[in-house]
């Protein structure tokens, strides 16, 4: 589930998330979903209530979410309750180290409801994410 500003990747501040487009991101964390033998959904808006209403049916169509909600991720208790009432393991990715830039971005009010955050890793970030919900999946 990629958040708000995801898509525009590629086109948004290279230093922080390379030179990579939307598409390309979604492309590789296909591949790396194949090479792990799992199946890779995705989802993307730009819209806080489609958000928080995909978290709401998304127990229907995943067993697992790995969530770049973007700026969401350092102010949306909205978003933090709809992962919780998801229920599912979560992952959360950011493409740059949120930790080494402005204060603001050094809070995520979604890390409660994730079993890891992965961050700083570029499009990496994604191939350990699923490594990290696979191994929980399979217990
Ligand atoms: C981001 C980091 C956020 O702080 C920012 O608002 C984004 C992208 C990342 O992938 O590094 O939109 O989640």
């Amino acid at each position: 589930m990629h958040g708000v500003n995801l898509d525009q990747i590629g086109r948004r501040d290279p230093e922080h998330y390379g030179g990579i487009t939307f598409r390309q991101l979604e492309q590789a964390i296909d591949g790396f979903a194949g090479e792990l033998g799992l199946d890779a959904r995705f989802f993307q808006t730009n819209s806080e209530g489609e958000f928080v209403e995909h978290l709401h049916r998304v127990r229907d169509v995943a067993d697992a979410i790995v969530m770049n909600a973007g700026a969401w991720s350092h102010y949306s208790r909205a978003i933090g309750d709809a992962l919780a009432f998801a229920g599912l393991p979560c992952v959360e990715v950011h493409l740059s180290n949120v930790m080494a830039r402005e204060e603001w971005r050094r809070v995520s009010v979604l890390e409660d409801g994730c079993i890891a955050t992965i961050m700083g890793k570029g499009v990496d970030g994604y191939r350990e994410a699923l490594q990290a919900l696979k191994a929980e999946l399979e217990g």
